[in-house]
């Protein structure tokens, strides 16, 4: 099986750029940055990396980003991720970031997508991975910030295919950013959000309604609506689930009891991702290897959610078409 999910041709939906920043990458970037970083070494960075909660994490993620500062920085940080994906068959990624946490910090929206964009490029050339950018807005701000923070993307609208909506759900419904969601759609940006990780079903359904959201990221809430699972499948969204995650996070105690089974029983469109892989101990393909392990999932459900994550994707026909091709060879042969 491991070797299986290792060779799989899949891609990745749901993965934080932020959230790939290795202590080894933060160190070097800090120490030629000339910044202090409050751990002294790797072990104790990871040592720290204990949750009881998102906001828990969000504290000590949002403080890892702050040794970024330079447009070299953001490239080391993504062509250090998609390296990563070469190597676990990731054929196709897409990345959110999270402009307020650099801009707040004086760090200008051209550097971050410059840097960013550069590696994915690169990567496209080198790696032959492909690759296309979700900008999300931090839900513990305002919307006016968030409307900021559109407006900074503007000149850069087509190096961004999404905007995304992420940080501390828990008091932060969808419908605080209604208007910016329908100024981003008039700009072209396709909208998905973080619902129902922490969150109620009913945030799920304002970010359905309001939002209009194309794709969940999480969505495990679902599960307690049964309503609003049936109009989850009715209008044929994907969650992006991130099993590793979830146990990182205590959304679920134990993968053993992880939904992602129920889900695809039920008959919702799942896919597999890493969320923010340096801090929650694991690749997407770890994420694969232990939910099938946990879950006892088989060839079959494991090609099915590497399917969903092409079809689920935000890329034109025939690219999906391609992937799914070259998926479909693989499986057919490793059946
Ligand atoms: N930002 C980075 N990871 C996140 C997560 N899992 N939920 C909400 N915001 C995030
Ligand atoms: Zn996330």
């Amino acid at each position: 099986m491991k070797n299986f999910i290792e060779n799989l041709p899949k891609a990745e939906l749901h993965l934080h750029i932020e959230g790939t920043f290795e202590p080894e990458l933060m160190f070097s970037i800090a120490k030629r940055n000339n910044i202090k970083i409050k751990y002294n070494s790797v072990q104790e960075i990871k040592a720290a990396y204990q949750f009881d909660c998102l906001q828990d994490f969000l504290d000590i993620y949002y403080q890892g980003a702050s040794v970024l500062i330079n447009e070299q920085d953001f490239y080391d940080l993504t062509y250090s991720y998609l390296q990563k994906c070469a190597s676990q068959k990731v054929r196709h990624t897409e990345i959110m970031f999270d402009p307020q946490t650099h801009t707040e910090r004086g760090v200008i929206f051209e550097t971050v997508i410059n840097g960013i964009t550069r590696a994915c490029n690169d990567a496209k050339e080198k790696l032959d991975v492909s690759s296309l950018l979700i900008m999300s807005y931090l839900r513990h701000l305002s919307e006016e910030d968030a409307f900021v923070t559109l407006k900074q993307s503007l000149p850069f609208k087509h190096l961004i295919t999404a905007v995304g909506l992420d940080s501390s759900e828990k008091g932060n419904p969808p419908s605080k950013f209604k208007s910016v969601f329908e100024a981003s759609i008039k700009e072209g940006y396709i909208p998905l959000a973080h619902a129902g990780e922490e969150g109620p079903p009913e945030y799920v359904w304002e970010a359905l309604d309001i939002l209009k959201i194309k794709r969940i990221d999480h969505g495990n809430n679902c599960l307690q609506d049964e309503a609003l699972v049936k109009e989850v499948i009715k209008r044929d969204i994907a969650l992006t689930v991130c099993p590793l995650s979830n146990t990182a996070l205590q959304v679920v105690e134990d993968l053993k009891d992880h939904p992602l089974k129920k889900m695809m029983e039920l008959g919702l469109k799942v896919t597999i991702n890493s969320d923010d892989p340096a801090y929650f101990g694991g690749q997407v393909n770890q994420n694969y290897i232990e939910v099938q392990e946990a879950l006892d999932l088989t060839k079959q459900d494991l090609y099915e959610l590497a399917k969903n994550s092409f079809q689920y994707s935000l890329l034109d026909e025939a690219s999906k078409q391609q992937y799914l091709e070259e998926l479909d060879v693989y499986y057919v042969g490793k059946k």
